[in-house]
């Protein structure tokens, strides 16, 4: 979702704020904007669409040692040139990028802006009107605290004041928003990503904070307006490693990085053959008598797996939506443990489930991608997936990566058995390889088979919740109606929609139910569907289209998602579609 990324130095900022956007552009966006402060005058330009579109309106000339860019994924109002960001006061005294969703916007027009005449639809645009009406009887950083008091809602702002030229503000209450420090600048971005271009050397901002940030220093103050010193911290992520290289997408890069994935795992996980989680992890973990997995999406798709594996251990395991979890919350069970899966680490809806269940005292687990992120620095314990950077809004790698970090942490738990689970992920490994390597057949599978605006995954077992997520992953991407059923639930209504070659693929892993998904799979057959079925070898038919070699039956997931995986990726290239920045989505979705 929007992305800010703001610069304050001797050199000019152009440059380096546009090249923050490109990089932040991975989370999602539809218009975006720079401004840039000359000493005289703030230059604002801005437009709807890709950054390109914007490189073309920014005037060469302008230059500018302060300044913020912004990427918008529009909340309110529609994603026009008009709503993009910067916004900037009715005077001119301030402009402000904002991430985030203002919740008391209404109230405040009413309030302190009933006579203020806004050029936008946007909230932020509130937000900026009213730091300059405080400003008026205020000196800045009063007024910055009165705005943090005022406002409810999400927001991590960049604000600069026209009258201190040497200046940029950040200000963040759950959105997230970092500092980027340097010996001659100063930064702030949505993440690493948008500043690693210029420092690998971050500070967190804390919520209800906000931060005075000159050219040789950074001053954090809290909410009251006392000092907050924080050390700074080494971004852990290699730069080179958010390079597409000669992948016409990160989706595909991404897909084929998943063998590698899994050997980074073992790697990191075992130590001489043994399981290596850290001691304070697994006492929580072994101490909890319920688990209540927190996700959304495909990470919550991986949290039915991984419910799956839990409960083989023993431990009752429950999977909740997070946005559903936090305003209809159920009854916590004594020794809750709560896990949140969120690669991004940044999902506001998760978050919110967090804040909530640490100040009710619940001890919190999160598995993240990224490291420092929110949910993983505000949670009691974090587990990395070690995935690499994802770039591309279809989550792929990190989807793996999580199913096997849970299946990593269930084996620790389920303790002594004759179960090698470093060996039978390096098996994994090898027939992903296999599987990728055949890109060629599933281009075909793809041309063949998807050709309607709708189409059905069905499994049984686990193989249900990989059709959950095989149905989501063509769907975000190719824009085809895709739904995952349980392949027994078909007759129950489902299968009124079947017609004349409707697509139907079936998933077959798990012995105990295969003979009955293809006794569905004959079903809608004989109403006139086209099935594609994707099996393991041992359970396969020679008619079967994509025949699998078996991995140990637990870990299935982590194979039959690859072929839906390819199949999603090359539906939507034969459709032309933007792959991976796929329409009206964002990768990190930071708003609830
Ligand atoms: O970063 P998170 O794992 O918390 O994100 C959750 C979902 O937004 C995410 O998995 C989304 O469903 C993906 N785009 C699906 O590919």
């Amino acid at each position: 979702m929007c992305g800010i990324v703001g610069f304050i130095g001797h050199v000019d900022a152009k440059e380096i704020l546009l090249t923050g956007l490109e990089r932040l552009e991975y989370r999602g966006y539809d218009s975006a904007g720079i401004a840039l402060f000359d000493q005289d005058a703030v230059h604002v330009f801005k437009d709807k669409g890709r950054i390109a579109n914007l490189r073309s309106v920014v005037d060469p000339q302008v230059k500018g040692t302060v300044g913020m860019g912004h990427t918008r994924w529009a909340t309110h109002g529609k994603p026009t040139q008009r709503n993009a960001h910067p916004h900037q006061s009715s005077t001119g005294r301030f402009t402000l990028v904002h991430n985030g969703v203002i919740e008391n916007e209404i109230e405040l027009r009413e309030t302190y802006l009933s006579d203020y005449a806004f050029q936008s639809d946007t909230d932020t645009e509130v937000i900026v009107a009213l730091i300059e009406k405080l400003a008026l009887t205020h000196d800045l950083a009063t007024a910055i605290q009165c705005l943090i008091e005022k406002l409810h809602g999400s927001y991590a702002l960049g604000i600069i004041d026209h009258e201190q030229p040497d200046v940029l503000y950040a200000v963040k209450n759950k959105s997230p928003l970092l500092l980027g420090k340097g010996e001659t600048f100063q930064m702030m971005g949505s993440d690493a990503m948008a500043m690693l271009h210029c420092t690998d050397q971050l500070i967190e901002i804390h919520d209800k904070e906000y931060v005075r940030i000159e050219k040789e220093r950074l001053t954090i103050y809290d909410a009251t307006g006392q000092v907050v010193n924080r050390t700074p911290f080494v971004a852990q992520i290699d730069a080179t490693e958010i390079e597409k290289g000669t992948y016409a997408h990160y989706m595909l890069k991404e897909i084929d990085e998943q063998p590698v994935v899994m050997r980074r795992l073992i790697d990191t996980y075992f130590k001489a053959g043994q399981i290596d989680i850290d001691d304070a992890i697994l006492a929580t973990v072994e101490q909890a008598k319920r688990m209540y997995i927190i996700a959304a999406g495909t990470s919550m798709h991986a949290g039915w797996i991984g419910k799956q594996l839990l409960e083989g251990t023993g431990t009752p395991t429950e999977v909740h939506i997070a946005s559903e979890f936090v305003y209809n919350t159920p009854i916590i069970t004594e020794g809750a443990l709560f896990i949140f899966l969120s690669q991004s680490g940044e999902t506001a809806d998760s978050r919110a489930v967090l804040v909530k269940m640490k100040a009710l005292g619940y001890p919190c687990l999160t598995l993240t991608n990224v490291a420092g992120s929110t949910l993983s620095r505000e949670a009691d314990h974090t587990l990395l997936l070690h995935a690499g950077p994802e770039i591309a809004v279809a989550s792929t790698k990190a989807y793996t990566a999580t199913v096997a970090v849970l299946a990593i942490l269930a084996t620790r738990l389920a303790g002594e058995s004759d179960f090698n689970l470093a060996h039978e992920l390096a098996v994994v490994a090898t027939v992903m390889e296999s599987l990728i390597a055949d890109k060629e057949m599933y281009s075909q599978l793809a041309r063949t088979y998807l050709t309607a605006h709708h189409a059905f995954y069905i499994g049984r077992h686990v193989d249900y919740y990989t059709a959950l997520e095989a149905a989501l992953k063509l769907k975000e991407i190719s824009y085809i109606q895709a739904e995952g059923f349980a392949a027994g639930e078909l007759k129950h209504g489902t299968i009124a929609l079947i017609e004349d070659q409707t697509p139907v693929i079936g998933i077959i892993s798990q012995a105990a139910v295969h003979l009955n998904t293809r006794s569905n799979l004959k079903e809608v057959e004989a109403r006139g569907a086209k099935t594609l079925t994707i099996s393991f070898k041992s359970l396969s038919l020679a008619s079967d289209q994509v025949i699998i070699d078996d991995v140990h039956p637990l870990l299935a997931p982590l194979i039959t998602c690859i072929p839906t995986q390819l199949l999603a990726y090359y539906g939507a290239l034969h459709r032309q579609l933007d792959i991976d920045k796929p329409r009206n989505l964002a990768k990190s979705v930071t708003v609830e």
